[in-house]
């Protein structure tokens, strides 16, 4: 007999703004964080298991830790404890956005081993609460779980559906290695040491773009306060902004903590230009065109 099982598709994000204020007491960052969900994807499928175990397949999975580190493992943990249940369960994780690549890949394998266990439970745990448990585990992960667009501000856990017309077109180059964000945020606290940084807001004009689905007049409005940070540790991510941006992207910019960046292009045709240009340039290890927004974590399949 099969054992049963759900799966989780979950997208990858891009910040289409990160405003990042003074480093809080608590470490953390107040931000004006604008997320939209690209459809890039990670699957996680939640199996019945005597034990809870997690395996990980896809490009850079050996960089994803299999112990009570990996989100997934701790996002089924923190649901099993919330309804006083055993967390037995078997994890599998198949990788499809690049791993610390600052596109919130991690997030993505938490929000989607919550919905997966959630489901094969049977818990049923309501929306406000699997919300409250994804802020729990990372500042990105409730986006994760509901997609779409929105405006995360806090710590980026508190989010405002954004309002979006049509689809926007994307590339991301994606590198060679990640970029650790905690690493990122200190060296933007460090490079802002002198610097007066005002609360973090978001862009009247770039959420105006969002909503008219104006792909022109959001170019100029990307902005990532964490950009010049990830410039400082990786500096050859600047030729890379530059190569995408001479291949016929309209702007592009680092990816959230880095060190992917994402390119938007006018429409389908440019994204397949540019994604081609920088896939055959030493700039990156390869690159991706998708679109967003896209929804957030969906069940997929069922067997049971
Ligand atoms: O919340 P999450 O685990 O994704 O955060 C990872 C790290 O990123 C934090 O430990 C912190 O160093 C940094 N961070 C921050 N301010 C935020 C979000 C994340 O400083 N709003």
């Amino acid at each position: 007999m099969t054992a049963a099982s759900r799966t989780v598709r979950v997208p990858a994000k891009v910040n289409v703004q990160l405003a990042v204020g003074p480093p809080r007491a608590d470490g953390f960052h107040d931000l004006a964080n604008v997320f939209l969900a690209v459809a890039l994807y990670d699957e996680v499928t939640a199996t019945e298991a005597g034990e809870l175990s997690v395996g990980c397949t896809g490009p850079g999975s050996e960089l994803v830790p299999t112990g009570e580190e990996n989100l997934a493992v701790r996002a089924a943990l923190l649901l099993a404890r919330h309804h006083g249940r055993d967390p037995a369960v078997r994890l599998d994780i198949v990788k499809d956005i690049p791993v610390a690549g600052g596109m919130a890949g991690g997030s993505a394998d938490a929000a989607g081993a919550l919905l997966a266990c959630d489901q094969l439970w049977g818990t049923r745990t309501p929306h406000e609460e699997l919300l409250a448990i994804c802020a729990e585990l990372g500042s990105d992960v409730p986006f994760s779980l509901i997609g779409g667009a929105a405006l995360g501000e806090g710590r980026g856990e508190r989010l405002t559906r954004l309002p979006v017309s049509g689809t926007f077109h994307w590339v991301f180059a994606l590198a060679d290695g990640g970029l650790s964000t905690p690493a990122v945020y200190q060296e933007c606290d460090r490079l802002r040491a002198d610097a007066e940084v005002p609360a973090p807001l978001p862009d009247p004009a770039l959420l105006k773009a969002l909503a008219a689905g104006d792909p022109l007049a959001l170019a100029p409005t990307l902005a990532n306060d964490l950009q010049p940070a990830a410039l400082s540790l990786r500096p050859a991510l600047a030729e890379t902004l530059k190569a995408g941006v001479a291949a016929g992207a309209l702007a592009g910019l680092v990816s959230g903590s880095g060190p992917s960046c994402a390119f938007l292009a006018a429409d389908a045709e440019a994204a397949a230009a540019v994604a081609d240009a920088l896939a055959g340039s030493a700039h990156c290890r390869t690159a991706r065109a998708t679109t967003g927004p896209v929804p957030g974590a969906t069940t997929i399949d069922s067997h049971a």
